[in-house]
């Protein structure tokens, strides 16, 4: 339907009132910095590389997706939310709690223990809930992304009991540099930006009837929590695990207890 003064749909109207503001903004950076046509240039070849790289999802995830993630999360009652990031991929090995997450013999690091229960927004345990958990191992390199860790490494989608209870073993990753050697690792040396972000676990969190959440989980005192390149990180999914004793191998184990709570499904 268009709009008798305009004559533009109302998603032109959106498109318009967005892409005008971008690029008047752009304008603007450019006369307030005063750039030069060399400047002009190295930025416009700049670009070209990222695309040219594969680049713009990294480049959206680590300096776009927390705006629209944060404005998205101010409509929400349940568990804090976050980035879902660009390592996310679907179909990794379904498991029953207790589990745990598919690792080489030697997996590097301290092991960890995520307990906790899925809950509706009534307090509610959700049973048959599910947590679909990646993350990086404990040297930053996530499975399929990187060589060095096989694939399916530290990913699978954990079913939790029919009291929305789950119990899930793994390692506690470590932090992890977004790729230095492409553009937006240029663009990090260029400004004299931290590439960093500190050590977390990815997770979707879904039940029946009720709306997935996508969140993060980081770790009390690790580095860069303060330093995110994503700025991803809220107060609410810090956790701090305690020991719970080594397992032989000279390594140490943590427990943590963290629930989610979810909303009802939203009417589509
Ligand atoms: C991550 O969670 O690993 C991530 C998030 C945003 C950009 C790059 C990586
Ligand atoms: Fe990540």
């Amino acid at each position: 339907m268009t709009t008798a003064s305009t004559g533009k749909t109302a998603l032109q109207q959106r498109v318009d009132a967005f892409a005008s503001d971008v690029i008047g903004r752009i304008n603007q950076a450019i006369i307030d910095h005063k750039m030069t046509y060399e400047e002009y240039d190295a930025v416009k070849q700049w670009l070209i590389r990222v695309g040219e790289a594969g680049e713009w999802p990294l480049f959206l995830d680590v300096w776009v997706e927390h705006t629209v993630e944060e404005l998205a999360a101010h409509s929400r009652h349940g568990s804090q939310t976050t980035i879902l990031g660009p390592y996310h991929l679907p179909g990794t090995k379904e498991l029953a709690s207790p589990a745990t997450l598919p690792m080489r013999p030697d997996e590097p690091g301290d092991r960890l223990v995520l307990r906790g229960q899925v809950r509706s927004l009534d307090d509610r345990p959700i049973p048959g809930a599910a947590l679909d958990m990646w993350q990086a191992d404990a040297n930053g390199y996530y499975s399929g992304f990187h060589p060095d860790a096989p694939e399916g490494n530290l990913r699978g989608k954990v079913t939790a009991d029919d009291q929305g209870r789950f119990e899930v073993e793994t390692v506690i990753p470590g932090p992890y540099t977004i790729p230095l050697e492409g553009p937006c690792g240029e663009l990090c040396r260029a400004a004299g930006w931290s590439p960093w972000r500190p050590g977390h676990l990815h997770l979707i969190v879904g039940g029946p009837g009720h709306d997935p959440i996508t969140t993060q989980l980081f770790f009390q005192g690790g580095e860069y929590l303060d330093n995110d390149v994503a700025s991803a990180v809220k107060p609410e999914l810090i956790l701090s695990p305690t020991e719970e004793g080594g397992d032989g191998s000279g390594r140490r184990r943590y427990g943590v207890t963290y629930d989610f709570v979810l909303e009802p499904a939203t009417a589509t």
